[in-house]
């Protein structure tokens, strides 16, 4: 027999996404699952990443906490060891702990920057041999900040802007490698962040005024249509781009 079997199923891929109990890496593993991919759906919490991964065998819930000492090690190990490769990471899990200089504690501070930048450091480190083998992609979150201040979540907004010059730096970094890196930065997206972040319904439906009016497209946005960005960046065809960073935003960081 000469040639290649036509009829033999093509490898999938495995996505690893982190913070998919809700959200937009909720919607992000279900697309990923939706295309074929094998995913590894990251959270602390059973319930939410149990709810994810329902009507979804390709989904695979993993409770840990990416802050915790040697957890960044220990996830992409159970990655490789369930599914013997990985091809994209997504580092979506992220917090926000709102706070104006005078307010801010040691812990708002060291929590933000735990979550937002130095687990997504660790992960990305701790993929690299997994992804340059597939020629893999590590699509991370930002938010829409751009160019302007935040006040009020400075200390968030600084760990996003942070990760942006990661996502680009390593975009350098890591091209001989052949391995891509690319981010997207939501806008207004309808997920239970502002609860997550303890808002009471009062504060947050200010939140969703100012946001609506500081958004060309007049409304908030849908996980899915942020997850949709995540899965294109992410995409084999997407193989000529990397360090950019795609609003996902309904036109806020222009206008
Ligand atoms: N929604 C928006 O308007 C918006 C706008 C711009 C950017 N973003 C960014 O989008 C990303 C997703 O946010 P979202 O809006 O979907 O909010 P979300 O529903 O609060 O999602 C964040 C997820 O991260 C998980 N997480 C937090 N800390 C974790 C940890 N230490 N270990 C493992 N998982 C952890 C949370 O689950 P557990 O608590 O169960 O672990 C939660 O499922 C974040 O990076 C956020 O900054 C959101």
């Amino acid at each position: 027999m000469t040639g290649m079997d036509s009829t033999a199923s093509p490898i999938s891929r495995v996505v690893a996404v982190t913070g998919a109990g809700t959200g937009i890496g909720r919607a992000t593993a279900r697309a990923f699952a939706d295309e074929g991919a094998h995913v590894v759906a990251i959270g602390r919490r059973a319930a939410q990443l149990g709810e994810t991964a329902s009507g979804y065998d390709r989904i695979t819930p993993l409770v840990t906490d990416i802050t915790a000492e040697g957890g960044p090690d220990r996830i992409i190990r159970t990655v490789i060891e369930a599914h013997g490769r990985l091809d994209v990471l997504v580092n979506n899990a992220g917090i926000v702990r709102g706070g104006a200089l005078g307010d801010l504690t040691r812990e708002m501070i060291t929590d933000q920057v735990a979550t937002n930048l130095v687990a997504p450091a660790l992960l990305a480190q701790a993929a690299l041999p997994a992804l340059e083998t597939s020629s893999g992609v590590i699509v991370n979150v930002s938010t829409s900040v751009g160019q302007r201040a935040w006040p009020g979540s400075s200390v968030y907004a600084a760990t996003k802007t942070a990760l942006e010059l990661l996502t680009r730096s390593w975009a350098v970094e890591l091209a001989p490698r052949g391995i891509r890196v690319a981010a997207v930065a939501p806008g207004a997206i309808d997920t239970p962040i502002g609860e997550h972040q303890g808002l009471t319904p009062e504060r947050m439906a200010q939140v969703r005024a100012w946001q609506l009016a500081h958004t060309p497209l007049g409304r908030i946005g849908r996980p899915e249509e942020v997850a949709w960005a995540i899965t294109q960046l992410a995409a084999p065809a997407a193989s000529f781009v990397t360090g950019v960073v795609l609003p996902v935003d309904g036109g806020a960081v222009v206008a």
